[in-house]
């Protein structure tokens, strides 16, 4: 991936790279580590049914995705760009690299859970056709704040503007 004239490294995430990730979960959550070493190293293991990627700058932890796969959907799990390199695009073409995927896997959509109060990402997802379909009340324990399910869905027509209850 080239940003800005600079060559950043992909690659699927092993152990190695948890200690990195829990300081770049610090950098952009106030501090906090909503997910533990143990939440990565138990995702990282399941690697018939997701992916992790991270990507580097030289030895710099810029960012990360994750994303588990189902049969009819890919579910994005986390995702985070380092403060110094957020607004260059990285979060958006990570979220292109697991549309894809879920295209090539044949889904129907791609899901994910956004803090209600997390307006950039809910753009960055809205920019690339996600639609907020219902609320999950308390779902982060830590705040009891709600999130908001939001979906793309990758076939024509498909349930364009339905509306779900839970
Ligand atoms: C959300 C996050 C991953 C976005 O990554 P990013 O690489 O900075 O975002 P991008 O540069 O790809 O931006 C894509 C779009 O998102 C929106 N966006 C990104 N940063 C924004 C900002 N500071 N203000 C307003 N909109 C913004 C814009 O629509 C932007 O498209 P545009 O530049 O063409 O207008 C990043 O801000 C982050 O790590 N936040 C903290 C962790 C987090 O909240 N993760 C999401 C959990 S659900």
């Amino acid at each position: 991936m080239t940003v800005n004239g600079k060559v950043l490294q992909v690659m699927q995430a092993t152990d190695n790279d948890i200690p990195g990730l829990l300081i770049l979960e610090k950098q952009v959550y106030s501090g906090q580590t909503p997910w533990s070493s143990f939440s990565f190293e138990s995702e990282l293991k399941k690697r018939k049914n997701s992916l992790y990627l991270v990507v580097y700058q030289a030895s710099t932890l810029v960012a990360f995705i994750g994303a588990r796969f189902y049969s009819r959907e890919t579910h994005i799990t986390n995702i985070a760009v380092a403060p110094q390199f957020q607004g260059q695009h990285i979060g958006k073409r990570l979220m292109e690299l697991m549309i894809d995927r879920a295209r090539e896997n044949d889904n129907e959509c791609v899901s994910l859970e956004v803090r209600i109060d997390n307006e950039i990402a809910k753009k960055l997802y809205r920019s690339l056709g996600f639609e907020e379909i219902f609320i999950r009340k308390n779902y982060y324990q830590d705040t009891h704040t709600d999130a908001i399910n939001m979906i793309l869905w990758l076939r024509k027509n498909q349930n364009k503007g339905k509306k779900f209850t839970l």
